[in-house]
């Protein structure tokens, strides 16, 4: 990876600085294929040469630990609004309440936690249990699936249809359909890759304005349990939601609920199959998986965090303008030699995993309990069942290139005479 200085004309010696301390770096984030696992090889590189970059998009990338964490709990100045406020289609898709900081997104945060603790979780384990093994039963006789296709998109999504929206899960393929154009469209031209994720977004958008208007008509006492149905009882400042801020709600859980499992599973699962001595330890004491679970969470993180300053400030001795826009690199944090021992290492016996990989501060995650129980589970019941897998050598598959990081396919295969039904 090249490393240039950052030139600038401008003699001042904020700018000296900002060259100095966040030099310019050719690493693409965004667009394209790639071998699997090496984008945290190039994000691995980038740490090492520095905590701080500029990119060609404009971002400041920071890869440390202790950076990421800094700036995703100094909310008053980095707020995580869209990337261009004035942009109508930004505004149109805000995700509420990822884009909305200060008093107000403490009100949201206070109003979501008994949905999402782990009591409430709880609740769903029967069904997170029931789900897994249903799909495992679509593949298991045939000795191979394509892992992310198969179980991965398929297992996170059908518990959003059933318990968030509150629909059976005919309608699966329609919604993978939709997520799969909205977080990974498929064309190499940015302005077709933008139409489809507009038209995606605006279809899904018009559906659950749909379901949510369905819902108000629905009589109290018919409603489910489904957290659309809840969402009719809530208010803030004595106020009902208004129904635009509930759909970006409920947009955002399908954007940031959905492919961040999906994505931790397929790593998880390339990590068991390709390490046999791991996956071997879970199958033979499935005790482990929850500490097993959270340190591939940490080696393998997926979701990386964007930011913009509302003020002038200062990071790492470094001014930084308002107005300028911030990727904290999860992914790169978590295996951040100064943090963690050995760190691109899986160790399931580490018993430091305090990770980042549901971010940090305020916007820290609000479904980290429900995907811990989704990861959980899904280890849990798969090698119950299908204690030996490998991935298959002789079908090629790629990594995604984007801040969320994501394998597009993982072909798995076993012997079915090792499975039990
Ligand atoms: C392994 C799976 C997951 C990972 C790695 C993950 C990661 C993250 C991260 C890093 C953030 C912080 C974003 C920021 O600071 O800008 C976040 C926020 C969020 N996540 Fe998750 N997430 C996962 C699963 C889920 C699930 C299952 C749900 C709900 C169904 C969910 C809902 C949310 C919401 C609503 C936010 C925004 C919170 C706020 O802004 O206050 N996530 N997630």
């Amino acid at each position: 990876m090249a490393q240039t200085e950052h030139t600038t004309n401008d003699a001042d010696g904020r700018d000296a600085l900002i060259a100095q301390r966040c030099p310019y770096s050719d690493i693409v984030l965004f667009g394209g294929d790639r071998e699997p696992l090496a984008g945290y090889a190039e994000l691995d590189t980038l740490r090492e040469s520095g905590p701080a970059h500029t990119v060609s998009s404009g971002e400041i990338i920071y890869t440390t630990y202790d950076l990421v964490q800094e700036v995703a709990q100094r909310a008053d100045v980095f707020h995580s609004k869209p990337h261009d406020p004035s942009s109508s289609e930004e505004a149109q898709f805000a995700l509420v309440p990822q884009t909305v900081d200060g008093p107000l997104h403490v009100k949201w945060r206070r109003l979501l936690a008994s949905s999402f603790s782990p009591g409430a979780v709880a609740r769903l384990e029967d069904s997170l249990r029931a789900r897994v093994n249903e799909l495992i039963d679509g593949f298991i006789d045939r000795g191979h699936c394509d892992f992310t296709h198969e179980f991965a998109l398929r297992f996170p999504t059908a518990i959003f249809l059933q318990h968030i929206i509150g629909l059976p899960v005919e309608n699966l393929d329609q919604f993978i359909a939709w997520e799969t154009d909205i977080l990974h469209p498929r064309s190499t031209d940015p302005a077709e890759q933008r139409q489809t994720v507009i038209r995606a977004q605006t279809e899904v958008t018009a559906y659950l304005s749909e379901i949510l208007e369905e819902r108000r008509k629905t009589p109290t006492e018919e409603r489910g349990t489904d957290l659309i149905s809840r969402a009719m009882e809530w208010q803030i400042d004595g106020e009902p939601i208004p129904h635009e801020d509930l759909l970006s709600f409920y947009l955002l859980l399908f954007e940031a609920g959905l492919d961040t499992v999906t994505a931790s599973l397929g790593y998880g699962f390339h990590h068991l199959a390709s390490h046999p001595a791991d996956r071997e330890r879970i199958v033979a004491d499935p005790a482990i998986i929850p500490n097993a679970a959270e340190e591939m969470l940490r080696a393998y993180s997926v979701a990386n965090i964007t930011r913009t300053a509302v003020a002038d400030a200062e990071v790492d001795g470094c001014p930084v303008k308002k107005g300028q826009r911030f990727i904290l690199s999860v992914s790169a944090g978590n295996r951040d030699e100064q943090h963690f021992p050995d760190a691109a290492t899986v160790d399931f016996d580490r018993s430091d995993i305090s990770h980042l990989a549901f971010g940090a501060g305020p916007h820290r995650c609000l479904g980290s309990h429900l995907a811990r129980r989704e990861l959980a589970i899904a280890y849990e019941e798969w090698h119950k069942r299908i204690p030996v897998y490998e991935v298959d050598p002789d079908i090629p598959f790629t990594e995604n290139r984007s801040t969320m990081m994501g394998l597009n396919s993982l072909p798995l295969k076993w012997d079915p005479s090792t499975t039990r039904k």
